[in-house]
Protein backbone atom coordinates (compact mmCIF):
# COMPACT_ATOMS: atom_id res chain seq x y z
CA UNK A 1 0.00 0.00 0.00
CA UNK A 2 1.26 3.54 -0.58
CA UNK A 3 1.93 6.21 1.63
CA UNK A 4 -1.82 7.81 0.55
CA UNK A 5 -3.93 5.03 0.81
CA UNK A 6 -2.19 4.48 4.60
CA UNK A 7 -2.77 8.73 5.13
CA UNK A 8 -6.47 8.25 4.00
CA UNK A 9 -7.18 5.19 5.99
CA UNK A 10 -5.45 6.22 8.85
CA UNK A 11 -7.72 9.60 8.45
CA UNK A 12 -10.68 7.40 8.56
CA UNK A 13 -10.03 6.06 12.10
CA UNK A 14 -8.78 9.25 12.97
CA UNK A 15 -12.43 10.27 11.99
CA UNK A 16 -14.32 7.50 13.51
CA UNK A 17 -13.01 8.02 16.87
CA UNK A 18 -14.04 11.80 16.48
CA UNK A 19 -17.57 10.75 15.31
CA UNK A 20 -17.48 8.52 18.28
CA UNK A 21 -16.71 11.10 21.02
CA UNK A 22 -18.93 13.33 19.94
CA UNK A 23 -21.88 11.07 19.55
CA UNK A 24 -21.15 10.35 23.72
CA UNK A 25 -21.23 13.94 24.13
CA UNK A 26 -16.86 14.96 24.22
CA UNK A 27 -15.66 17.67 21.76
CA UNK A 28 -11.72 15.75 21.52
CA UNK A 29 -11.49 12.18 20.66
CA UNK A 30 -10.35 10.14 23.86
CA UNK A 31 -7.01 8.41 22.58
CA UNK A 32 -5.49 6.43 24.83
CA UNK A 33 -1.54 5.57 24.81
CA UNK A 34 -2.13 1.71 22.92
CA UNK A 35 -4.81 3.71 20.25
CA UNK A 36 -2.23 5.96 19.99
CA UNK A 37 0.91 3.81 18.89
CA UNK A 38 -1.90 1.45 17.20
CA UNK A 39 -2.92 4.45 15.21
CA UNK A 40 1.07 5.30 14.50
CA UNK A 41 1.59 1.69 13.73
CA UNK A 42 4.84 1.70 16.67
CA UNK A 43 6.18 -0.86 18.52
CA UNK A 44 4.08 -3.98 19.50
CA UNK A 45 2.79 -4.74 22.34
CA UNK A 46 4.42 -7.55 23.90
CA UNK A 47 1.29 -9.43 24.88
CA UNK A 48 1.04 -12.70 27.41
CA UNK A 49 -1.16 -14.98 25.94
CA UNK A 50 -3.62 -16.91 28.75
CA UNK A 51 -1.34 -19.33 29.89
CA UNK A 52 -3.74 -21.33 32.07
CA UNK A 53 -5.54 -24.54 30.01
CA UNK A 54 -8.68 -24.72 29.50
CA UNK A 55 -11.07 -27.64 27.83
CA UNK A 56 -14.25 -27.37 27.15
CA UNK A 57 -16.79 -29.07 26.17
CA UNK A 58 -19.70 -27.70 25.89
CA UNK A 59 -20.44 -23.68 25.49
CA UNK A 60 -22.05 -23.80 28.72
CA UNK A 61 -19.03 -24.86 30.13
CA UNK A 62 -16.66 -22.64 28.60
CA UNK A 63 -19.38 -19.72 30.04
CA UNK A 64 -18.82 -21.02 33.17
CA UNK A 65 -15.05 -21.10 32.99
CA UNK A 66 -15.47 -17.35 31.87
CA UNK A 67 -17.55 -16.50 34.69
CA UNK A 68 -16.13 -13.54 36.50
CA UNK A 69 -13.13 -13.52 34.33
CA UNK A 70 -10.88 -10.70 35.73
CA UNK A 71 -8.09 -11.69 33.03
CA UNK A 72 -7.94 -7.66 31.80
CA UNK A 73 -8.80 -4.01 32.97
CA UNK A 74 -12.21 -4.62 31.59
CA UNK A 75 -13.02 -6.74 34.93
CA UNK A 76 -13.31 -3.59 36.46
CA UNK A 77 -15.71 -1.31 35.06
CA UNK A 78 -18.25 -4.19 33.49
CA UNK A 79 -22.31 -4.92 34.45
CA UNK A 80 -21.97 -8.42 32.87
CA UNK A 81 -19.97 -10.18 30.73
CA UNK A 82 -21.84 -11.21 27.32
CA UNK A 83 -20.78 -14.85 26.36
CA UNK A 84 -22.93 -14.67 23.66
CA UNK A 85 -25.57 -16.28 22.42
CA UNK A 86 -27.40 -18.81 19.94
CA UNK A 87 -27.58 -22.59 18.90
CA UNK A 88 -24.36 -24.17 19.79
CA UNK A 89 -24.92 -25.74 16.07
CA UNK A 90 -25.20 -22.46 13.95
CA UNK A 91 -24.33 -22.23 10.77
CA UNK A 92 -23.24 -18.51 10.81
CA UNK A 93 -21.98 -16.91 13.34
CA UNK A 94 -21.93 -13.40 13.83
CA UNK A 95 -19.00 -11.76 15.55
CA UNK A 96 -18.68 -8.09 16.42
CA UNK A 97 -16.45 -5.61 18.01
CA UNK A 98 -17.59 -5.45 22.39
CA UNK A 99 -20.42 -5.12 24.41
CA UNK A 100 -21.52 -1.41 24.00
CA UNK A 101 -24.02 0.18 27.07
CA UNK A 102 -27.06 -1.79 26.48
CA UNK A 103 -25.46 -5.23 26.15
CA UNK A 104 -23.35 -4.50 29.21
CA UNK A 105 -26.53 -3.86 31.53
CA UNK A 106 -28.54 -7.04 29.97
CA UNK A 107 -25.54 -9.16 29.42
CA UNK A 108 -27.03 -10.07 25.88
CA UNK A 109 -24.90 -9.25 22.67
CA UNK A 110 -26.21 -6.62 20.16
CA UNK A 111 -29.39 -5.59 21.77
CA UNK A 112 -28.82 -2.46 21.56
CA UNK A 113 -29.68 0.42 18.41
CA UNK A 114 -26.86 -1.32 15.90
CA UNK A 115 -27.88 -4.37 17.39
CA UNK A 116 -31.54 -3.97 16.44
CA UNK A 117 -30.13 -2.98 12.86
CA UNK A 118 -28.51 -6.47 12.87
CA UNK A 119 -31.69 -8.24 13.89
CA UNK A 120 -33.46 -6.68 10.75
CA UNK A 121 -30.25 -7.91 8.48
CA UNK A 122 -30.64 -11.15 9.56
CA UNK A 123 -34.26 -10.72 8.93
CA UNK A 124 -34.10 -9.78 5.44
CA UNK A 125 -31.50 -12.88 4.89
CA UNK A 126 -34.54 -15.23 5.76
CA UNK A 127 -33.34 -16.08 9.25
CA UNK A 128 -33.61 -15.31 12.57
CA UNK A 129 -31.28 -14.31 15.20
CA UNK A 130 -32.29 -17.80 17.31
CA UNK A 131 -30.95 -19.58 14.24
CA UNK A 132 -27.57 -17.53 14.28
CA UNK A 133 -25.35 -17.42 16.74
CA UNK A 134 -24.00 -13.80 18.20
CA UNK A 135 -20.88 -12.74 20.08
CA UNK A 136 -18.29 -10.58 20.16
CA UNK A 137 -14.19 -10.58 19.98
CA UNK A 138 -14.01 -9.10 23.74
CA UNK A 139 -16.76 -10.03 26.07
CA UNK A 140 -17.02 -6.96 28.20
CA UNK A 141 -18.25 -3.32 27.41
CA UNK A 142 -14.65 -1.07 27.46
CA UNK A 143 -15.37 2.04 29.06
CA UNK A 144 -17.05 4.96 27.07
CA UNK A 145 -17.44 2.70 24.37
CA UNK A 146 -13.46 3.28 23.48
CA UNK A 147 -12.78 0.40 21.33
CA UNK A 148 -11.11 -2.59 23.18
CA UNK A 149 -6.92 -2.55 23.21
CA UNK A 150 -4.84 -4.97 21.75
CA UNK A 151 -3.86 -6.69 24.85
CA UNK A 152 -7.58 -6.75 26.08
CA UNK A 153 -8.38 -8.65 22.73
CA UNK A 154 -5.61 -10.86 23.00
CA UNK A 155 -6.57 -11.95 26.51
CA UNK A 156 -10.28 -12.65 25.70
CA UNK A 157 -9.21 -14.09 21.83
CA UNK A 158 -8.71 -17.53 23.21
CA UNK A 159 -12.06 -18.02 24.69
CA UNK A 160 -13.98 -16.56 21.35
CA UNK A 161 -11.36 -19.37 19.28
CA UNK A 162 -13.02 -22.18 22.09
CA UNK A 163 -16.67 -21.15 21.57
CA UNK A 164 -15.77 -21.67 17.49
CA UNK A 165 -14.33 -24.51 18.17
CA UNK A 166 -17.00 -25.66 19.76
CA UNK A 167 -19.77 -24.12 17.32
CA UNK A 168 -17.59 -25.35 14.12
CA UNK A 169 -20.13 -22.98 12.20
CA UNK A 170 -19.96 -23.04 8.42
CA UNK A 171 -19.41 -19.31 7.83
CA UNK A 172 -18.12 -16.57 10.19
CA UNK A 173 -19.11 -12.74 9.87
CA UNK A 174 -16.61 -10.39 10.71
CA UNK A 175 -18.28 -7.24 11.45
CA UNK A 176 -16.14 -4.07 11.70
CA UNK A 177 -13.03 -2.92 11.42
CA UNK A 178 -12.08 -4.35 14.81
CA UNK A 179 -13.42 -8.08 14.15
CA UNK A 180 -11.82 -8.25 10.82
CA UNK A 181 -8.26 -6.92 12.42
CA UNK A 182 -8.58 -9.29 15.13
CA UNK A 183 -9.77 -12.66 13.27
CA UNK A 184 -8.27 -11.73 9.47
CA UNK A 185 -5.27 -9.76 9.83
CA UNK A 186 -4.15 -6.56 12.01
CA UNK A 187 -4.04 -4.34 9.19
CA UNK A 188 -7.14 -5.66 7.30
CA UNK A 189 -8.53 -2.51 6.41
CA UNK A 190 -12.27 -2.63 6.12
CA UNK A 191 -12.79 -0.27 3.47
CA UNK A 192 -11.03 -1.52 0.83
CA UNK A 193 -11.56 -5.26 1.60
CA UNK A 194 -14.70 -5.87 3.48
CA UNK A 195 -16.78 -8.21 0.77
CA UNK A 196 -13.75 -10.71 0.13
CA UNK A 197 -13.82 -13.95 1.54
CA UNK A 198 -11.05 -14.53 4.08
CA UNK A 199 -11.09 -17.69 6.76
CA UNK A 200 -10.27 -18.04 10.24
CA UNK A 201 -8.72 -21.21 11.59
CA UNK A 202 -10.28 -22.66 8.45
CA UNK A 203 -14.08 -21.49 8.67
CA UNK A 204 -14.61 -19.21 5.60
CA UNK A 205 -15.35 -15.91 7.25
CA UNK A 206 -16.94 -12.82 5.67
CA UNK A 207 -15.82 -9.37 6.58
CA UNK A 208 -18.42 -6.59 6.82
CA UNK A 209 -19.20 -3.20 8.05
CA UNK A 210 -20.45 -2.54 11.77
CA UNK A 211 -24.27 -1.57 11.72
CA UNK A 212 -22.97 1.08 14.09
CA UNK A 213 -21.31 2.58 10.82
CA UNK A 214 -24.60 2.03 8.81
CA UNK A 215 -26.42 4.15 11.34
CA UNK A 216 -24.51 7.11 10.62
CA UNK A 217 -23.53 6.43 6.98
CA UNK A 218 -26.59 4.66 5.59
CA UNK A 219 -25.32 4.52 2.25
CA UNK A 220 -23.19 1.35 2.99
CA UNK A 221 -26.17 -1.03 3.56
CA UNK A 222 -26.21 -1.48 0.04
CA UNK A 223 -22.88 -3.42 0.38
CA UNK A 224 -23.20 -5.14 3.42
CA UNK A 225 -26.64 -6.23 1.88
CA UNK A 226 -23.74 -7.74 -0.98
CA UNK A 227 -21.85 -9.63 1.34
CA UNK A 228 -24.90 -10.88 3.44
CA UNK A 229 -25.52 -12.20 -0.12
CA UNK A 230 -22.81 -13.67 -0.64
CA UNK A 231 -23.03 -15.74 2.49
CA UNK A 232 -26.55 -16.46 1.93
CA UNK A 233 -25.36 -17.92 -1.65
CA UNK A 234 -22.73 -20.21 0.06
CA UNK A 235 -25.22 -21.32 2.98
CA UNK A 236 -27.48 -22.57 0.00
CA UNK A 237 -30.49 -19.90 0.83
CA UNK A 238 -32.74 -18.11 -1.31
CA UNK A 239 -32.83 -14.88 -0.97
CA UNK A 240 -36.57 -13.95 0.36
CA UNK A 241 -36.67 -10.93 -1.84
CA UNK A 242 -36.31 -13.17 -4.50
CA UNK A 243 -39.10 -15.42 -3.45
CA UNK A 244 -41.80 -13.00 -2.43
CA UNK A 245 -41.07 -11.89 -6.63
N1 LIG B 1 -21.55 -3.51 19.01
C1 LIG B 1 -20.82 -4.65 18.98
O1 LIG B 1 -19.82 -4.76 18.29
N2 LIG B 1 -21.26 -5.67 19.74
C2 LIG B 1 -22.36 -5.62 20.49
O2 LIG B 1 -22.69 -6.60 21.15
C3 LIG B 1 -23.08 -4.42 20.49
C4 LIG B 1 -22.66 -3.37 19.74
Amino acid sequence: MDARDELIDLLGQVKEQLINSKEIGLDAPILSTHSLQYLRKGPQLDIEPLKENFYCNSLEELENFINNCDRCRLSKERKNIVFGEGPPNARLVFVGEAPGMEEDLTGRPFVGQAGKLLTNIIKAMGLTRDEVYICNIVKCHPPRNRDPERDEIEMCLPFLEAQLSLIQPEIICAIGRISAQSLVREDFKITRERGQWQSFRGIPLMPTYHPAYLLRYPQAKKAVWEDMQEIMKRLGLKDPRELRD
